[in-house]
């Protein structure tokens, strides 16, 4: 720790106030902290900052680069029919009232949530690629609901809400002091017990707990099939207390990038937007009092020709946060920069297919009588005696994970009800599959580029049952294998990382809480304090988690194979 670090923190450590250390501001430098991605983390990341800043007194100058043209990374909307203002989520599309961060973020920004799901009443089902397991029919037809009544599994659903409660009320202790901020990711769950939940799959998490009966197979596994694309072997068990916990889901009207974006205005940080990252560089100090390193970083516009050098940003930046999965980024960094390299975790690769008709599900596809009511909404779980697998390959007999109405609309142009649904596939939806999943011909222009202009013959008059579609593939979440260590989120003296929180635990929250947790470790770093030792680190018990680590991974290596590739056209990401 260096001298002046050391004064400010006598300071800062003796008088509670700030305003008695007021000599020592005058002579402060503005830091300068560099932000590398615009989703839920690195927007958490800015806003947070400017707010512990400001009430430390420590002057920041926050850039925030981000490779799109929106802020909210993952989390974005499209629009119905491509009219503006009528957007419905592509990527992460809910969130509860227990995230602290977001459903704070929508009262103090002033943003409205909607209850997503309610449009009109509808049956929501469990589908196994031959037969219905369980209908529910109720006033919402959105998916989170599926736990809700169930009598017909006895207490299993009571207590399996229970364990989600407990598990959930254990982790919120990462919001508060002692265990708030952490350097270490991997200490915090050992140090509250997480490890023994995300170390086991979520069905020997369930059997431990005596829950692992028909209940996990037709309605816990829904859950983790549709919000993590994984089967209860392949997923481990907070990952799959998760997916239970979806009560009162919300969304934030007109898109939940909305609270990303207030989180950015209102951080006062200058945003660069269309720039990609290419490089990080390390330079000595030219500031003898201080010694620590500065930043360069060199920024490439979004799209630009391969043979288009990366320019140097002007500023030098003495904190830099890389709030994206390190993997997936493409960025360069010299080898003195990041010490020890981020671990490559596999990540799922997951289809989103949106599309608007007038059409609803027909009952032949999933082997009903022709008048039957089909479910408006459909999850999927595996059928009794089917093998589960990991990754592509997870999805079964059904071949799907979910087919879920998200919106009723009126189509501009024919002034027809029309139904909003969303498909979760491990495969790129085929016309031949919409065509059995609506019963009625699907043209093979359905894959069509939709900008490309004039379709079909001259006068030939199709008769396109899907007035609108938009297809995407993401990396959305990792393939949450059990595992008992995260990266850190330092990576170097004054590098920060937040992405190593996603194979805890990867929602928008959790992002934003490993924003606000870097944005205090940096704050916090200027003020002097250091948080080495909070909670008391056991040693020899981090030994024994790495050692546990290297078994699972171990073991998980022939599955892993093939996952962690980036995505070749993830141009929506
Ligand atoms: C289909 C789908 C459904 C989901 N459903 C839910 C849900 O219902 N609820 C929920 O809570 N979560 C959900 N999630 C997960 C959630 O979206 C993520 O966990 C969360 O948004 C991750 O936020 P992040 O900021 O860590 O990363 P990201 O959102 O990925 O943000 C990273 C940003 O960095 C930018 N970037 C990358 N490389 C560079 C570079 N070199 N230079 C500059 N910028 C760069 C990217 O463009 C991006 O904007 C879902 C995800 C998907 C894809
Ligand atoms: C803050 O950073 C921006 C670049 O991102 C720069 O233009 C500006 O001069 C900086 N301001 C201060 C006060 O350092
Ligand atoms: C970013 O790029 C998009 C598409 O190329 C363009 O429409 C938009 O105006 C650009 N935005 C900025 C801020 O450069
Ligand atoms: C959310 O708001 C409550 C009430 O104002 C506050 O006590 C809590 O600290 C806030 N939590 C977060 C994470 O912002």
């Amino acid at each position: 720790m260096h001298l002046s670090r050391l004064s400010l923190f006598a300071c800062s450590f003796l008088f509670s106030s700030v305003a008695n250390c007021a000599d020592s501001d005058a002579s402060r430098p503005v830091k300068q902290i560099a932000i590398i991605g615009a989703g839920a983390a690195g927007s958490s990341a800015a806003y947070h900052l400017h707010k512990y800043a400001s009430e430390d007194d420590v002057p920041v100058n926050i850039t925030i680069f981000e490779k799109t043209a929106h802020i909210g990374g993952r989390t974005l909307t499209v629009n119905v029919h491509d009219i503006p203002n009528n957007p419905v989520e592509l990527g992460a599309s809910i969130f509860v009232e227990v995230n602290h961060i977001l459903f704070n973020a929508t009262k103090e920004f002033a943003l409205p949530t909607t209850d997503p799901g309610t449009d009109e009443a509808g049956v929501l089902g469990v589908w196994d690629g031959q037969s219905f397991v369980y209908t529910q029919d109720s006033e919402s037809w959105g998916w989170w609901n599926i736990a809700k009544l169930l009598w017909q599994y006895g207490t299993a659903p009571y207590y399996t809400r229970k364990l989600v409660h407990e598990t959930i009320g254990t982790f919120l202790k990462l919001y508060e002091a002692p265990y708030f901020p952490f350097r270490s990711l991997s200490t915090r769950a050992y140090q509250l017990g997480l490890v023994k939940i995300t170390g086991v799959t979520g069905l020997q998490w369930l059997a431990q707990n005596k829950l692992d009966g028909p209940f996990s197979h037709h309605i816990v596994q829904t859950s983790t099939r549709v919000n993590y694309a994984s089967n209860l072997p392949y997923i481990h068990g907070l990952g799959t207390m998760v997916a239970m916990a979806p009560e009162g889901a919300m969304a934030v009207a007109g898109g939940n990038w909305r609270i990303f974006a207030q989180m950015v205005y209102r951080s006062r940080a200058h945003v660069s937007l269309n720039s990609t990252v290419a490089s990080i560089t390390k330079k000595p100090s030219n500031d003898p009092e201080s010694g620590s390193p500065k930043y360069s970083i060199k920024t490439k516009r979004t799209g630009a020709p391969d043979d288009v050098e990366a320019e140097a940003y002007p500023v030098s930046f003495d904190d830099v946060v890389i709030a994206t999965p390190y993997q997936f980024s493409g960025i360069d960094h010299d080898a003195d920069v990041i010490p020890h390299p981020v671990d490559s975790i596999p990540y799922v690769t997951l289809h989103v297919t949106l599309f608007a008709t007038s059409y609803q599900f027909s009952p032949a596809f999933f082997n009903l009588e022709p008048a039957a009511k089909v479910p408006t909404s459909v999850l999927t779980t595996l059928g009794q005696d089917e093998e589960a697998k990991p990754g592509h390959d997870g999805a079964g007999n059904a071949g799907f994970f979910s087919a879920t109405l998200v919106k009723v609309v009126t189509n501009p142009k024919t002034h027809n009800k029309e139904y909003v649904y969303k498909i979760f596939s491990p495969d790129k939806v085929t016309p031949e599959f919409l065509s059995r999943l609506l019963g009625v011909q699907v043209p093979e222009t359905f894959t069509r580029d939709p900008s490309a202009g004039a379709d079909g013959e001259e006068g030939e008059a199709v008769l396109d049952p899907i007035s609108w579609y938009y297809p995407a593939v993401f990396n959305p979440y990792p393939q949450k294998y059990p595992r008992v260590t995260f990266q850190d989120p330092i990576l170097g003296d004054g590098l920060y990382y937040t992405s190593g929180i996603e194979s805890f635990i990867s929602t928008m929250e959790t992002s934003a809480l490993m924003g606000m947790n870097v944005a205090r470790l940096i704050v916090d770093d200027y003020l002097g304090i250091s948080h080495v030792d909070d909670v008391g680190v056991d040693e020899e018990a981090l030994r024994e988690q790495d050692r546990l680590q290297n078994v699972l991974a171990g073991q998980q290596q022939k599955t892993a194979e093939g996952y962690g590739r980036p995505v070749e056209d993830a141009g929506e990401l």
